[in-house]
C-alpha cells in the first residue's frame, strides 16, 4: 500500500507556464468583470463574449507546456498514490504526465451542451462559437464551473484528502469556496505543505513554503522520491 499525496493546486501552479492567474497584479480579474464573463448571467446576457474570454484563454493554454513544478509532481507517482485535486482548468497536469486529476471547476478543453449538461464534449479546435450546437440543437458552452454553479468532485476530493499522508497545496489564493475549504479535511496526522511566492493566509497546520512552484516544488519532490 503505497503512501497518499494529494497535491491540491491553483493558477499559481501554471503561472510559469504562462498562464495568468485571477488575482495578481494583471491577472484576469483584474482585466474582466467576473460577473461578466465568469456566471450564468453573463452568458444569458451576452454569450458571445464569454465565448471569446474563454477562447482566448483556450488558445493560451494550447500554448502553454507544463512547467518543472507540474512536472515533479507527475514524477510522485514513482513512489506514492497521488491524486491531484485542481481548480485549474488547464490540462498541464495531465500533459506532465500526472495520472489521477480531478477538476473541481471544470475543464476548458471541453464543452457541454447547454440544453444536455450531462453531454460533454472534447474540443476539435480552440474556439466555441455561437452556432457550435449539440446533437439536439442547443448551444455548446465551455465544460467550467461559473460562479454560483456546482463545484464538482467534492465528496470525492474531501475523501482524497481526508485519508492523505501527505498534501501538497501549491498555488492558491484559497479566495474561493467550496474549493478552499478542502484544504481544511486533511487529517491532523497528514504532513502538510503549502507553496506560495508571497505570505498570505496559511490555512493551520500547514507549513509555510515561499517560493514560486518551480523553485520548490522540484526539490521538494526529490526529497520525498530519494
Ligand atoms: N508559483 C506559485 N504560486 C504562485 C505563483 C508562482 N509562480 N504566482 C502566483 N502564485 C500564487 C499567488 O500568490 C496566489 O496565492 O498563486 C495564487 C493565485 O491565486 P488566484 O489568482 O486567486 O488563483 P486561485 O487561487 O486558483 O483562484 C481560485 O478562483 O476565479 C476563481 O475559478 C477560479 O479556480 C479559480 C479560483
Amino acid at each position: 500500500m503505497k503512501d497518499k499525496i494529494v497535491v491540491f493546486t491553483g493558477a499559481g501552479v501554471s503561472a510559469e507556464s504562462g498562464l495568468k492567474t485571477f488575482r495578481d497584479m494583471g491577472g484576469l480579474w483584474h482585466r474582466h468583470r467576473l460577473e461578466d464573463v465568469a456566471s450564468p448571467q453573463g452568458w444569458q446576457r451576452d454569450p458571445a463574449t464569454v465565448l471569446r474570454f474563454y477562447n482566448e484563454r483556450r488558445a493560451a493554454v494550447l500554448a502553454a507546456r507544463p512547467n518543472a513544478a507540474h512536472r515533479a509532481i507527475a514524477r510522485l507517482e514513482e513512489k506514492y498514490e497521488v491524486v491531484v485535486i485542481t481548480q485549474n482548468i488547464d490540462d498541464l497536469h495531465e500533459r506532465a504526465g500526472s495520472s489521477r486529476v480531478v477538476h473541481v471547476h471544470g475543464e476548458i478543453l471541453k464543452a457541454r451542451s447547454t440544453a444536455l449538461p450531462e453531454r460533454i464534449y472534447p474540443l476539435k479546435g480552440p474556439a466555441i462559437e455561437l452556432g457550435d450546437r449539440c446533437e439536439r440543437g442547443s448551444q455548446l458552452r465551455p465544460d467550467v464551473v461559473w460562479f454560483g454553479e456546482a463545484v464538482r468532485h467534492m465528496d470525492e476530493s474531501e475523501m482524497h484528502f481526508s485519508t492523505a499522508s501527505k498534501v501538497l497545496a501549491i498555488g492558491t489564493s484559497l479566495s474561493v469556496y467550496p474549493a478552499a475549504g478542502l484544504v481544511a479535511y486533511a487529517p491532523f496526522s497528514a504532513e502538510r505543505w503549502f507553496v506560495s511566492p508571497e505570505p498570505q493566509e496559511i490555512p493551520r497546520g500547514y507549513r509555510f513554503l515561499e517560493g514560486t512552484a518551480t523553485a520548490v516544488v522540484p526539490p521538494l519532490v526529490e526529497q520525498w522520491l530519494a
